[in-house]
């Protein structure tokens, strides 16, 4: 496979990885406070970047390139609040999309076009879990200091943890 393109794929899995280090830590920060949804939310969210990783290696592989599988650098303990773990999401995302922009236009760069149109289920992915941080911000900050509020903002978040789990099935 055309090697700059190799290399890209590369730091994308490595990318992956780190994003499904980062929500497991932020998983267990939210279940050691009780937050038991968004914990189960954000372990459900670190799974899904594992898989992302895992797609990754395979297509790399699969079409003659060697998939480098990283160390990982260790993700933050504490969190200020889950407004902060929020917060870090999205960002993250943000940064994330803007690597997969890069990615694309590497491979139109280099005209591998398999490549191209492998990528752009990572182009959707990203819209949607952008938009799905958003979303979940907006409502904590809507939430403010109540109690109440938190409570059932975090029930919801382990029905569409449950839900989001159903619709992807068996991954990989
Ligand atoms: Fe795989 Fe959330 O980026």
């Amino acid at each position: 496979m055309n090697k700059r393109v190799e290399a890209v794929l590369n730091e994308q899995i490595e990318k992956e990885a780190s994003s499904s280090q980062f929500y497991l830590a932020m998983a267990s920060w939210a279940e050691s406070n009780g937050l038991n949804g968004t914990a189960k939310f954000l372990y459900t969210h670190s799974d899904e970047e594992r898989f992302h990783m895992l797609k990754l290696v395979k297509f790399v592989n699969e079409r003659g390139g060697v998939a480098v599988i990283p160390g990982l650098s260790t993700p933050p303990k504490e969190f200020e609040n889950i407004e902060n773990v929020f917060q870090l999401l999205l960002e993250h995302e943000l940064g994330v999309t803007a690597s997969i922009n890069n990615l694309v236009d590497i491979c139109l760069q280099e005209k591998d076009y398999t490549t191209h149109n492998f990528v752009q289920w990572y182009v959707s992915e990203q819209l949607e879990e952008e938009a799905l941080a958003r979303t979940i911000l907006d409502k904590i900050k809507l939430i403010g200091s109540d109690k109440g509020g938190l409570y059932l903002f975090d029930r919801d978040l382990e029905t569409s943890a449950i839900q989001a789990q159903n619709a992807a099935g068996p991954q990989a």
